[in-house]
């Protein structure tokens, strides 16, 4: 039952208030001490030509008797209203158990499709720290949004085209050895790649050589193109192999050269609704209006550039897939690429660019350090993730941990532990990461709320054999008990907060703030003792079971897998 529909329902009852009015006046109190909910009767105070304080103390009266209420108290010009703990707390736990995984879950994305385009490295370059961001975000947006019904796909705008394939194939057929490139590839296309320009400074026919090249490639020249996929294929089975081990799946790789054949038709729609204007020989659409920079939709030379094939792209997926939302998790530096390209969008009439959206985010950072050039301009991302797993393995050893299976608890809380601090803030915030932070046991991390994950798990182990299907919730109304069933009945207000915004922070604060107040919960309540009584003990245990329910599904939906023993 939700209790703030009846109370809603009552209030409108009682005083004849429309149903918007009255939803959008009631207010959960700063205050716990104050009540649950709480009805300022200030719009009241015209219709019913009486002070506000009046009219809480009638209202008040009113209210009584119902068992979903326990009291409602005027206070000042506010009703404030207190549910019935036993009621309240046996609601939310039968609910729960009842939802199982399910608990937050919504039919409100029925028939809908939302595209997460996340990740997006380029081809023979390393997986960024920015990139491994990206995937942290938009991995858990698609998992959200899925939470909330909508079908999702998961699109990793690959970066495989351009003129730097020029540069490559031309490195590669000078300096390459593919047995060398095969044990380590990206690294290895790195280094020719850097050498290529390094000798072009000396030697600049060699910048020739490389646009003839890419010319071949975008003619689909065999010899080229073979290359190419060979590139191609080499650098996705790295990502792949960081993917896996994140938990990550997309459910398609068409990156930018997927769309090199399909931006003739862009450059001729553009042309056809007179957006185009020469600059420069250059083909540009013309912003200024807009105060940005014009979008270059064309280069001098006629070929195409990354804005372009986003062009093309968004009207691929928008025939391709009827999106409700196109959702783009790419780094807040490009978000003028973004602002400008979904302008061009709309000029050309396509509406539906309103239902494109960039999600931004900040710059990483390691102990103050730009990630970035910790290994010369390299971040090797297997380091980073591998540490962390390496790091976790040591805590648990120390902390004499009781894990089936080390190597399993190390990667799923040395993973977390990254994925979460990625998720910790407003995405758009700069973030230092620091292992002390990443890995505090007992801080607001990944570890905490897995941990208290695994400590639920271990009471259930212990009371295996009780069954406690049909407890009885009227002894476990302590502040704890209380405080623990509102943190669970308002799962799914997170969720949608972090849908709307597109933030999955707000999933993060939701669980580590359930964490807490489970912690707080089993500190003060003792659950297994054997002064307990049975109809005590089971209550707590349901508790238990539905809290550890929650933490899991909460830490699924930012890709954290949990541990059964920590
Ligand atoms: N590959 C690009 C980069 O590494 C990101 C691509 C973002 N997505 C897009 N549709 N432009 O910067």
């Amino acid at each position: 039952m939700d209790f703030k529909e009846h109370v809603t329902q009552k209030i409108i009852d009682i005083t004849g208030l429309e149903r918007e009015t009255a939803e959008k006046s009631i207010e959960v109190p700063p205050d716990e001490k104050m009540g649950d909910l709480a009805f300022p009767c200030f719009p009241l105070a015209r219709v019913m030509r009486k002070a506000p304080p009046l009219i809480a103390r009638e209202l008040a009266e009113k209210m009584s008797d119902d068992e979903m209420i326990d009291r409602a108290e005027a206070a000042g010009g506010y009703l404030n209203f207190f549910f019935n703990r036993e009621k309240f707390i046996s609601d939310t736990v039968n609910a729960v158990l009842d939802a199982g995984e399910s608990w937050g879950a919504s039919d409100m994305g029925g028939g809908k499709t939302v595209l997460v385009e996340y990740s997006s490295p380029n081809i023979a370059k390393p997986f960024h720290i920015g990139h491994l961001f990206s995937t942290a975000i938009g991995n858990s947006l698609a998992k959200i949004y899925k939470h909330l019904g909508y079908n999702v796909q998961s699109l990793n705008h690959l970066g495989d085209w351009g003129t730097q394939f020029g540069k490559l194939i031309s490195a590669y057929k000078r300096w390459g050895d593919k047995d060398v490139i095969d044990k380590d590839p990206i690294n290895e296309l790195l280094k020719i790649y850097v050498k290529f320009h390094e000798e072009a400074e000396k030697h600049p026919e060699l910048e020739d050589e490389a646009r003839d090249y890419f010319k071949k490639l975008e003619d689909g020249d065999e010899e080229t193109t073979a290359l190419w996929k060979y590139f191609r294929e080499i650098s996705l089975a790295e990502f792949k192999r960081v993917y896996d081990m994140l938990g990550v799946r997309f459910d398609s790789y068409n990156g930018e050269a997927f769309y090199s054949d399909k931006m003739d038709e862009i450059v001729d729609i553009l042309r056809d609704k007179g957006l185009l204007v020469e600059s420069d020989g250059a083909q540009v659409v013309d912003l200024s209006d807009l105060n940005m920079p014009p979008c270059i939709i064309l280069k001098s030379n006629g070929a195409t550039i990354y804005a372009t094939r986003d062009i093309a792209a968004a009207l691929y997926r928008h025939r391709t897939y009827d999106f409700y939302k196109n959702i783009y998790v790419v780094g807040t530096p490009q978000a003028l690429h973004f602002k400008q390209i979904f302008s061009v969008m709309e000029r050309a009439g396509w509406e539906w660019s309103k239902d494109c959206v960039h999600v931004g985010f900040g710059l990483v950072r390691f102990d103050g350090q730009n990630l970035s050039t910790r290994h010369g301009n390299v971040v090797f991302l297997d380091d980073v993730l591998n540490e962390s797993i390496e790091k976790t393995r040591e805590i648990i050893k120390k902390n004499g941990s009781n894990v089936d299976d080390i190597d399993d608890a190390a990667k799923k809380i040395g993973i977390g532990a990254i994925l979460y601090t990625f998720l910790k803030n407003n995405r758009e915030k700069d973030i230092d990461l620091n292992w002390d932070t990443m890995l505090d046991f007992d801080g607001e991390s990944a570890p905490y709320c897995q941990y208290g994950y695994a400590r639920g798990r271990s009471i259930l182990r212990k009371a295996e054999g009780i069954d406690f299907s049909d407890a009885d919730f009227s002894n476990t109304v302590s502040d704890e008990e209380y405080a623990l069933a509102k943190q669970l009945s308002s799962f799914s207000d997170a969720i949608r907060s972090a849908a709307d915004k597109n933030e999955p922070f707000y999933i993060n604060r939701y669980v580590t703030n359930l964490t807490k107040a489970f912690n707080k919960f089993y500190n003060t309540n003792p659950i297994m003792k054997d002064d307990v009584d049975t109809e005590t003990k089971k209550a707590r245990l349901a508790m238990v079971d539905a809290t550890t329910k929650v933490i899991k599904t909460a830490l699924g939906l930012l890709g954290i897998e949990t541990v059964e023993k920590m």
